[in-house]
């Protein structure tokens, strides 16, 4: 297959960015990934995608490494911004550190690609970027003209709040940043992002659907679910990627479900596998409030299409079962 394009994808060894940057040499593209330790044994699995030896070629960056951050994004068109810390067990970062991470970073990356000439920028920030506005009309669906309210992430407790904040700035960020430059940014607002996984470690949303199995209904899976497929994120990364028409926020959220609906499918899936107690703990439908109603259709009318929900737990759960995180039946 002809070279096609070179880019560079921030925090390559990551869940999401891991099936990216897979798809990205199924597609002919040559890869700089960038990863914190290219000799650390979890970024293994990069260096054993189809064509890797041949096109994907990792660089030593943090988000605060600019020199890092610059040698992989020079000579690429295109930069696929995925890297962020995400909040879980094994990420203890305090919420300055956090907001530091994701902002810096974020502006070194794109400092990098005015330096290095970039074309198309293309960032993952979360529908958690558009979620928490109190403001927003509950009978209108939420699309892309709907911001989290930065005030209202500031009066929220907790640690949550700081990682909503940090990508809803961190997006907005972006998009000012391409009106001063000659490059394209799009944005791309994934869900709660579940399925198998490429890499050894267990990201926070795929531990959050694990503990969810395994009886933890403290996990990051509430009520109310908002779910999309990792390989359905990774198709809409390159959809936007490729599409000139691209422009601007995309959600990418594909079953909106309550976590009892969850549990209902995975009792009639998996008929013999012990479920926790917890399960019955499980609020009834709709006890705190409808759903957000949420839409997709601008990705959609990209071309964008997503798994049905079963296929996505039925590997999310022989991934865990390979893994021997749950035990096979
Ligand atoms: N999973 C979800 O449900 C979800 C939903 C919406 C949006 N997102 C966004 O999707 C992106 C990827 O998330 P993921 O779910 O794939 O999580 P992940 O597997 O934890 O990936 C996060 C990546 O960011 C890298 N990273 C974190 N801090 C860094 C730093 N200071 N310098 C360099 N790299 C750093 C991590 O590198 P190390 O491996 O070295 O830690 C890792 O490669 C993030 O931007 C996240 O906000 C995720």
């Amino acid at each position: 297959m002809a070279e096609k394009q070179r880019v560079c994808v921030t925090g390559s060894g990551g869940c999401i960015a891991s099936w990216l940057v897979k798809s990205l040499l199924s597609h002919g593209y040559t890869v700089h990934g960038t990863v914190r330790d290219p000799c650390d044994i979890k970024n293994d699995h990069l260096k054993k995608l189809d064509n890797a030896a041949k096109n994907l070629k990792l660089f030593k960056a943090d988000l605060f490494d600019y020199k890092g951050l610059s040698s992989a994004i020079s000579g690429c068109s295109g930069v696929f911004h995925v890297a962020c810390p995400v909040p879980s067990e094994g990420v203890l970062l305090t919420e300055e550190e956090l907001m530091r991470s994701a902002l810096t970073g974020t502006k070194k990356v794109l400092e990098a690609c005015t330096e290095a000439k970039v074309k198309k920028v293309v960032v993952v920030s979360s529908l958690a970027a558009v979620f928490y506005n109190p403001k927003w009309p509950k009978d209108v669906a939420m699309d892309e003209d709907c911001w989290s309210d930065t005030q209202y992430l500031h009066s929220l407790e907790g640690y949550w709040p700081y990682y909503v904040l940090a990508k809803t700035l961190m997006e907005r960020e972006a998009l000012e940043w391409s009106k001063k430059s000659l490059a394209d940014v799009v944005t791309v607002l994934p869900s709660v992002t579940v399925g198998p996984r490429l890499q050894s470690t267990l990201n926070s949303s795929s531990l959050g659907l694990l503990q969810f199995i395994k009886g933890g209904i403290k996990s990051l899976l509430s009520e109310k679910l908002y779910l999309v497929d990792v390989r359905d994120v990774a198709d809409a990364l390159l959809l936007v990627y490729e599409n000139p028409g691209a422009k601007g926020r995309y959600i990418c959220n594909s079953h909106s479900l309550y976590n009892t609906s969850l549990v209902e499918k995975l009792k009639n899936m998996y008929p013999n596998r012990n479920f926790p107690e917890s399960f019955i703990e499980i609020k009834e439908k709709g006890e705190n409030g409808e759903m957000l109603r949420l839409s997709s259709e601008k990705l959609q009318n990209l071309g964008w299409k997503f798994r049905p929900l079963e296929e996505t737990i039925d590997d999310s759960v022989v991934s865990f079962e390979v893994a021997g995180e749950l035990p096979k039946l």
